[in-house]
C-alpha cells in the first residue's frame, strides 16, 4: 500500500518551501524524476493487491497532475518575476543626450586628385603610379637631363646618397620612364603624386604634389595635346569659357615644350580662375624628346607622344580659393574641417560641362 495522504502532505511541504526556479527544479525531479516518489510509487503499484489497484492508480494520477499543475503555476510565476526584474535593471533611459558622430573630411589634395582621375578617365586615360624614392637615372638622365645639365640644379634636389645616385623624386616623370619600360605604345597614363625638392614659402613646400600625363601612338601630335588640355582645365575649372594659351618654353624632356596659362580676374581680392583678362601660368607640357623614346626602346620614327606635368596643390589652392600651401601639411584638424570635403562628394563633386 502506498500512504497517498502522506504523500499529499510531504507534496505540499515541498511546494511550501519553494523559493527560486532552482528549487522548483529540485521538487520537479524529486517527485517526478527517475527515481522520484511519484515514479516509484507508480511502480509499486505492481505489488498493491488487485481490487486496491485500480483506485490507487487514479488517485495517484489525480495527485500527480494536480503537482504538474502547481510547478507549471508556479514555473510561469517565476519567470514573470525574472522578466520583470530584467527589465527594471536593464532600463534604457532614452533621455540621455545622444552621442555626436564625428565624420571625417576629406583633404583638398586627395579631392583634386579624384577629380582630376575622374575627368582624365573620361578620355581613355588610366591611373599609372611609381616610387618616391628614386635613381637618379629615372629621374634625370633617362628623361634627357644629363649630369651637369642646368636643370638639374634648378631642381634643389634631396639626395639619399652621397653619390647623388639615389634621391626623393623631384617631379612624377620618372614615371613616364618606369612605364614606358614595362610597356609598349599605345600608353596613355595619368600619374598623380607627392614630389620632393628643397623649398619652402607661400606656394612651395618640401613635399608636394604633381600630376604627369603621357600619351604616346602613333600619329599624335600637338594639336592633340592642345585639345586634352584644354578638355582637362575647362572641366577641372567646370567653365567652359576659359581661355588658354601655349607659351614657348624648354624642358629636356619634350621637343618641342610649352607652358600653359590660363585667364583670370581678381575680384574682392581673391583669383577668380575663368573670365578675365590677365594670365596664370599652370603647367608645362611637350611632345615627348626622341631621346626619351630611344632610351625606353620606342622608335621615334613610328610613335610620337606628348607629355605634361601639372600642379596639383596649386590646382586645388585656385579652385578653392586657398592661399597658404603650407597649411596643406599642417595637419590642423580645424583647417580640414573648413577647407576639406565630405565624403559623399567624391566623385559626384564633379558634374561635368554642360556642353
Ligand atoms: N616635370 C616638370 C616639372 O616638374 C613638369 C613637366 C613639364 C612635365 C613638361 C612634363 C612636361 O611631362 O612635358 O617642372
Amino acid at each position: 500500500m502506498i500512504d497517498l495522504a502522506q504523500l499529499k502532505d510531504q507534496i505540499t511541504n515541498k511546494l511550501s518551501g519553494i523559493t527560486s526556479l532552482i528549487d522548483l527544479e529540485e521538487t520537479k525531479s524529486y517527485f517526478l524524476g527517475k527515481k522520484g516518489l511519484i515514479t516509484v510509487a507508480f511502480k509499486n503499484l505492481g505489488s498493491v493487491e488487485a481490487s486496491e489497484r485500480k483506485l490507487q492508480a487514479s488517485e495517484l494520477n489525480i495527485i500527480k497532475n494536480d503537482l504538474i499543475d502547481r510547478l507549471n503555476n508556479l514555473q510561469n510565476e517565476y519567470e514573470t518575476k525574472q522578466i520583470n526584474s530584467n527589465l527594471n535593471s536593464e532600463k534604457l533611459d532614452i533621455t540621455l543626450p545622444s552621442k555626436k558622430i564625428i565624420k571625417g573630411k576629406i583633404h583638398p589634395v586627395s579631392q583634386v586628385i579624384d577629380e582630376l582621375t575622374s575627368i582624365f578617365s573620361e578620355i581613355g586615360f588610366s591611373v599609372a603610379e611609381g616610387p618616391d624614392i628614386e635613381n637618379e637615372y629615372n629621374n634625370f638622365t633617362a628623361l634627357n637631363t644629363p649630369e651637369h645639365h642646368p636643370a638639374r640644379d634648378m631642381h634643389d634636389t634631396f639626395y639619399l646618397d652621397k653619390n647623388k645616385k639615389t634621391l626623393l623624386r623631384t617631379h612624377t616623370s620618372p614615371v613616364q620612364i618606369r612605364t614606358m619600360l614595362k610597356n609598349k605604345p599605345p600608353i596613355k597614363i595619368i600619374v598623380p603624386g607627392r614630389t620632393y625638392r628643397c623649398d619652402s614659402d607661400m606656394t612651395h613646400t618640401p613635399m608636394f604634389h604633381q600630376l604627369e600625363g603621357l600619351y604616346v601612338d602613333k600619329n599624335i601630335n600637338m594639336g592633340d595635346l592642345k585639345g586634352c588640355l584644354e578638355y582637362f582645365l575647362k572641366n577641372f575649372f567646370e567653365d567652359n569659357k576659359l581661355k588658354m594659351r601655349l607659351r614657348p618654353s624648354h624642358f629636356p624632356f619634350t621637343e618641342p615644350s610649352a607652358e600653359v596659362d590660363i585667364s583670370y580676374k581678381i575680384e574682392n581680392e581673391k583669383i577668380v580662375v575663368g573670365e578675365g583678362d590677365k594670365w596664370l601660368e599652370v603647367l608645362g607640357c611637350g611632345m615627348v624628346h626622341p631621346n626619351v623614346l630611344k632610351n625606353v626602346k620606342i622608335d621615334s620614327s613610328k610613335f610620337q607622344g606628348y607629355a605634361f606635368g601639372v600642379g596639383i596643390d596649386r590646382l586645388a589652392m585656385l579652385k578653392y580659393g586657398i592661399t597658404d600651401l603650407r597649411s596643406f601639411f599642417e595637419g590642423d584638424i580645424r583647417w580640414l574641417d573648413h577647407y576639406g570635403f565630405d565624403s559623399n562628394d567624391v566623385p559626384t563633386n564633379y558634374r561635368g560641362l554642360s556642353k
